[in-house]
């Protein structure tokens, strides 16, 4: 796609949203994220016609990818109309769902009857959508399923991992013949934890991390990380966001979660295009940072406001704000009520 120069020209909404839009399509194959493909493209291959079908649970916290690199290997393989003897066959190479919250398995049977195009998902007892479920698999082609969102196997309301359903998965997987991934939040492994049988089966576990940036070595990664969105941003000249300084601070933002280092880049793409310029700059990402908001870290410094900015130091400070902030509280319920 082409970007051409603004030259200070103020742009139109149109304009805006298009390049916008075009910050929200990046994706970046960093070191992580392409090994997950290769070891899913092995699933593949290794699955097909095999005795005992592999299975791969892929976890990490909110934010990192796990969907979106699952997303772009389903896409890999896209839906297609096969043609033989005059007929029209779907087919649907790898099928890509979303456990339903508190899912019950006919939920869960239904979710996935739904995903495969079955006008009547949610016609029939557990058992019978199960067995469409097997039925659609042979007639559709597909060899993979990946179940996404399996935290969602844990009620959370009351944090009770639902048995009945994760042991659909766990039969299901072991009779369905074909590779299947699990993929959701760490506290997903408390499902693991419940249920030994189907820990066994997903005994290859891998953990998509945030990128860290401790050694040099991490530093350059997530800085080669930066460079590559660099490259790809809707802009005539570059942000230059792989410089040590602006490293630094967007790593403080984010903690090296893709998700919070692409919100940056896409809002402060609105204030650019907004104001007609031609490559993001720290003044953008500053009042980007205005709309990132995150609960759980309520001292967080806007580090593109402030010139002398340290990494270490902010990080202390956040951290020694967040222990004061728990002691007030622990204070405060230890003080005995009075009594009236
Ligand atoms: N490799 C990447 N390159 C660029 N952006 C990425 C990459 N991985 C993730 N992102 C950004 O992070 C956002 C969140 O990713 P995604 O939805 O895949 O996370 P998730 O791990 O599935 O989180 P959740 O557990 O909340 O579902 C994406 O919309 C995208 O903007
Ligand atoms: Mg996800």
């Amino acid at each position: 796609m082409e970007f051409e120069r603004l030259n200070g020209v103020a742009q139109n909404s149109d304009e805006i949203k298009r390049r916008v839009e075009h910050v929200k399509g990046i994706i970046v194959h960093h070191p992580k994220y392409e090994q997950l493909l290769e070891e899913l493209e092995m699933m593949l291959v290794l699955s097909e016609g095999s005795v005992s079908p592999e299975g791969l649970y892929i976890f990490g916290p909110t934010g990192v990818g796990k969907s979106t690199v699952t997303t772009e290997f389903t896409d890999r393989y896209p839906r297609e109309i096969v043609k033989k003897e005059d007929k029209e066959f779907p087919r649907i190479p790898i099928l890509h769902v979303r456990v339903p919250p508190k899912a019950t398995p006919r939920m869960l049977a239904s979710k996935v009857l739904e995903i495969m195009g079955d006008p009547f998902h949610h016609k029939g007892t557990e058992s019978e959508l199960t067995s469409r479920i097997h039925h659609f698999v042979r007639s559709l082609g597909i060899k993979m399923i990946i179940l996404d969102e399996f935290q969602h196997l844990i009620d959370a309301d009351t944090d009770h991992v639902l048995a009945t359903a994760s042991n659909w998965v766990k039969t299901f997987t072991e009779e369905i013949r074909i590779a299947v991934v699990l993929c959701g939040m760490p506290e997903s492994n408390k499902v693991f934890i419940r249920n030994g049988q189907l820990d066994r089966r997903f005994c290859n576990k891998v953990e998509l991390e945030p990128f860290a940036y401790g050694t040099p070595e991490e530093i350059i990664t997530f800085r080669i990380f930066l460079k590559k969105i660099d490259g790809l941003l809707p802009f005539a000249d570059s942000a230059n966001l792989a410089d040590p300084r602006k490293a630094d601070k967007i790593y403080y933002i984010s903690k090296g979660i893709p998700f919070y280092v692409m919100k940056l880049l896409e809002n402060a793409t609105f204030f650019a295009v907004k104001a007609g310029d031609d490559q993001i700059t720290e003044s953008h990402m500053a009042r980007a940072m205005l709309k990132i908001k995150q609960v759980a870290r309520p001292y967080v410094v806007n580090p593109f406001t402030d010139t002398n900015f340290g990494l270490e130091a902010v990080i202390r400070g956040e951290t020694d704000a967040m222990t004061r902030y728990k002691e007030k509280l622990m204070i405060k319920k230890r003080k005995p009520k009075k009594s009236s």
